[in-house]
């Protein structure tokens, strides 16, 4: 494989086996048609950048289907609350006009109204934009990339602020990326996104974070050498709490902004933790390994007493635990989850069914497999009832 942003030779490091579209949840009548690939990963040396190898297209995943709304988390509407308020108070003087990449059902950007800021979402995913512009935020539903980017003249080097949540790790060409934020861009606007934490998947072992729209997991050693080698720099980096562990990273043109103690701080955190090298991809491999070994042992062991054991919340990273740990209908029920457009369909790959929360509330298991791990707090607090009587277990600590 090479590496997707310097062309360099890399071997990939580990593979999680053939893996279906993580949010491919599928009616009965495909399963024959179903679509699948090795998911393995690589490292890049030069940038520390830890990337899959092999993906389906981004319209194979993104499309008028795609089944993840950022409104069915309670935390993360708060989350994205907090987010545009932090972009207000520190950069909002001067704040005119901000682009959201991936901006989904509209949850972050709906925070902008009522200001006079003018926000514009790129949303590729058709049936998540309509949400979006049902609630009159202005969206563009198109692939953010600089062949489409530049095709809105009227919007050249007039952008103050191009934020992302959760989406920048789910773009395969950086390099255009890049060259579309460069052409919107302001000369002292700011790039702030969020993604998954490398060094938050590496503690945890939550190799779930790892799926066909994950292309990269970050670090703030590998988007430092990244933008620096297109005129950009990171000047900032502040650990957040979502999605078990993300990072808030903050980047400008080079020499235009003062550089945040947090940026040195944090990498050498990572030189120290390994994060920044590939030792730190060999010692995520076998807790890889060993993780899963624990986990079938635990269903194992339950399945013996006869434990009725059933999912909760049709997460996408529950694709990768799934396939990887080869778990199915024998050991798990069902899984259940909110959203309405996977109610009725079956997981991908495993082909578990897919059930409503009533269903879940009239026909409780004895064990409940938390995939939402990272919507812990939310979930527990409301399933009070379900702790009283069953146990949770997941595949990473709770
Ligand atoms: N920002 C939201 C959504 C994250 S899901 C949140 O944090 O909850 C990732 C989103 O990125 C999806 O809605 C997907 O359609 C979108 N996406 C994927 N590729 C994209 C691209 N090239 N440009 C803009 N959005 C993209
Ligand atoms: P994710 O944000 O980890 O991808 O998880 C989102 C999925 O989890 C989505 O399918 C909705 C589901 N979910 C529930 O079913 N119940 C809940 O309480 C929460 C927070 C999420």
């Amino acid at each position: 494989m090479r590496c997707k942003i310097t062309n360099e030779k890399i071997n990939p490091f580990m593979s999680f086996g053939r893996m279906p579209i993580a949010n491919g949840f599928i009616n009965e009548k495909n399963f024959k048609k179903e679509f699948f690939f090795n998911l393995e990963v690589g490292f890049s040396k030069k940038i520390s950048l830890f990337q899959l190898n092999n993906h389906p297209k981004p319209k194979q995943m993104f499309n008028q289907n795609y089944p993840f709304f950022s409104g069915s988390s309670k935390g993360m509407i708060k989350h994205f609350k907090n987010f545009s308020k932090w972009i207000k108070k520190k950069y909002g003087k001067n704040l005119k006009n901000l682009i959201d990449i991936g901006s989904n059902d509209g949850t972050f950007l709906n925070n902008f109204k009522n200001n006079k800021i003018n926000v514009i979402g790129f949303e590729p995913s058709k049936n998540v934009a309509q949400v979006s512009k049902k609630r009159g935020i202005k969206t563009i539903n198109k692939f953010f990339n600089y062949q489409n980017v530049k095709k809105f003249k009227s919007l050249k080097k007039k952008i103050d602020i191009i934020s992302a949540a959760n989406a920048i790790c789910h773009i395969p060409n950086l390099k255009s990326l890049i060259k579309g934020l460069d052409y919107l861009l302001k000369d002292d606007g700011l790039f702030i996104f969020e993604e998954p934490y490398l060094g938050s998947m590496y503690e945890k072992t939550s190799y779930d974070q790892i799926y066909d729209e994950h292309i990269f997991m970050f670090s703030v050693s590998s988007i430092k050498k990244i933008f620096n080698l297109f005129g950009f720099e990171l000047i900032n980096a502040i650990p957040q709490k979502t999605h078990g562990g993300s990072m808030r990273y903050v980047v400008s043109r080079i020499n235009k902004r003062k550089i945040n103690q947090n940026v040195k701080k944090i990498i050498r955190f990572e030189k120290k933790k390994n994060v920044d090298n590939f030792e730190g991809c060999i010692k995520f491999k076998k807790n890889c390994e060993k993780s899963k070994e624990k986990l079938l042992m635990k269903i194992k062991k339950l399945k013996n007493k006869n434990k009725k054991i059933v999912g909760y919340a049709a997460t996408s990273k529950s694709t990768t635990i799934l396939n990887y740990c080869n778990i199915g209908k024998d050991s798990i029920d069902y899984i259940c989850d909110t959203t309405k457009e996977k109610i009725g369909k079956y997981s991908p790959g495993k082909h578990i069914p897919i059930k409503s929360m009533n269903h879940f509330y009239n026909n409780p298991p004895d064990v409940a497999f938390l995939f939402a791990w990272n919507h812990k707090k939310e979930i527990f607090k409301k399933e009070k009832k379900f702790s009283q009587k069953g146990d949770w277990i997941a595949h990473v600590k709770l």
